[in-house]
């Protein structure tokens, strides 16, 4: 990894290392892909003050996220599907967030299982949840986590309809995913992920698989999302949420003020702004258009975490500047396991921490809590 200088180097190693169905799932948007471009255009818009002739010794990226001390305000995202990006992914990935100091989330769409991750690491992870018709399984799935000691409840509230991604039609994405002839081909020119997947436990939903009806038969993803997640998911589902989960929850998938509004007055812990990297609804706003608007209304009362088009140290410095408390990276770490496991995971994050520490010094910061809009230009 010692020739990997920015997580556009991980992004080019993880494209030549993994199959292009799982590449283009990670990396690609909905539709268009005009929101996923908003997403990095206006992050890259926001110019910094360079500052000059502070004493910027005594640089510190540790912060608290949701009361409990973290390393560096970041957090890895759920993801789906790690698994197919590397054998056992999800258990790669947790276990380099770990070892950073900052949290992971577990994705329901998850290759390993709940309880693969919880025995296979030592420290508590956080579990998301999308909301399916069968309730009763919800509830399992719900149980599962409290009983695996998860640590945060994350419900992504953007995802009832699934933006179409014209790569995963084009490319046949099915789940479980399928191993078809014409996958072979370019199968056979990615050796060592085939081992890797392999070498992994499972290759299908680890926690749908036997309790969900439906979940081993091969459709393609958008049709079999469409026939699972509940679309009559509402606010006042959020209290029957809290009422099987005790713990911290936090709500994703927030783009809109009077939906943070909502948020703030829901019993939720944090809500993230973000419009899912840009694989949703096409036309929305960036995450980064939207997050002053919404520090603004609700920021006194609920957490505010951000999402969708982090890729540096320096975009979580942007994020931060505008108001947000942490920073979830999504596809930045899923290219380092494609890249290169846990390793790259941990390589993935530690070049946003170095890039994140340097920008704190030439701008002049030496903590997290300094960080606000006069660091950036106007
Ligand atoms: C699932 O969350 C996805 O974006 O594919």
């Amino acid at each position: 990894m010692k020739h990997i200088t920015c997580i556009e180097d991980l992004r080019e190693l993880h494209r030549r290392r993994v199959p292009k169905a799982f590449f283009d799932y990670a990396d690609r948007g909905s539709y268009a892909e005009a929101t996923l471009r908003a997403n990095r255009e206006d992050l890259q818009q926001i110019k910094f003050r360079q500052r000059v002739l502070v004493d910027v010794s005594k640089r510190d990226l540790t912060t608290a996220i949701l009361g409990e001390p973290a390393a560096m305000p970041l957090i890895l995202a759920p993801v789906g599907l790690l698994g197919m990006q590397h054998g056992d992914g999800e258990i790669h990935a947790c276990r380099a967030a770990q070892a950073a100091g900052i949290p992971f989330t577990q994705s329901t769409m998850s290759i390993c299982s709940i309880e693969d991750i919880a025995a296979a690491v030592d420290k508590p992870f956080w579990f998301q949840l999308y909301v399916m018709k069968d309730r009763g399984f919800i509830k399992s799935l719900i149980e599962r986590a409290i009983a695996a000691k998860c640590s945060a409840l994350v419900l992504t509230v953007d995802l009832q309809v699934n933006g179409q991604r014209h790569a995963d039609i084009k490319n046949g994405m099915t789940v479980p995913p399928e191993w078809s002839v014409s996958k072979l081909l370019d199968f056979a020119s990615k050796p060592a992920w085939v081992a890797g997947v392999l070498r992994g436990k499972r290759r299908t939903f680890g926690n749908l698989i036997g309790h969900l009806k439906g979940s081993d038969d091969v459709t393609v993803l958008s049709t079999w999302i469409a026939s699972q997640f509940d679309t009559t998911l509402s606010w006042k589902d959020i209290d029957w949420i809290r009422s099987i989960w005790p713990g911290k929850l936090i709500l994703k998938g927030i783009l809109d003020v009077e939906d943070a509004e909502l948020a703030a007055k829901s019993g939720a812990q944090a809500l993230v702004v973000s419009n899912h990297g840009g694989r949703q609804l096409d036309g929305a706003p960036s995450s980064i258009e939207v997050l002053p608007e919404i520090v603004d209304a609700v920021g006194a009362r609920i957490e505010i975490m951000f999402d969708s088009g982090i890729r540096s140290g320096q975009d979580v410095m942007r994020a931060l500047a505008l108001g947000a408390k942490s920073c979830m990276i999504g596809r930045a770490y899923a290219y380092g396991l494609g890249a290169g496991g846990q390793a790259g995971v941990a390589k993935a994050i530690d070049l946003i921490a170095k890039e994140l520490t340097t920008t704190m010094g030439l701008c002049g910061v030496n903590t997290v809590a300094e960080i606000d809009d006069s660091v950036v230009a106007v």
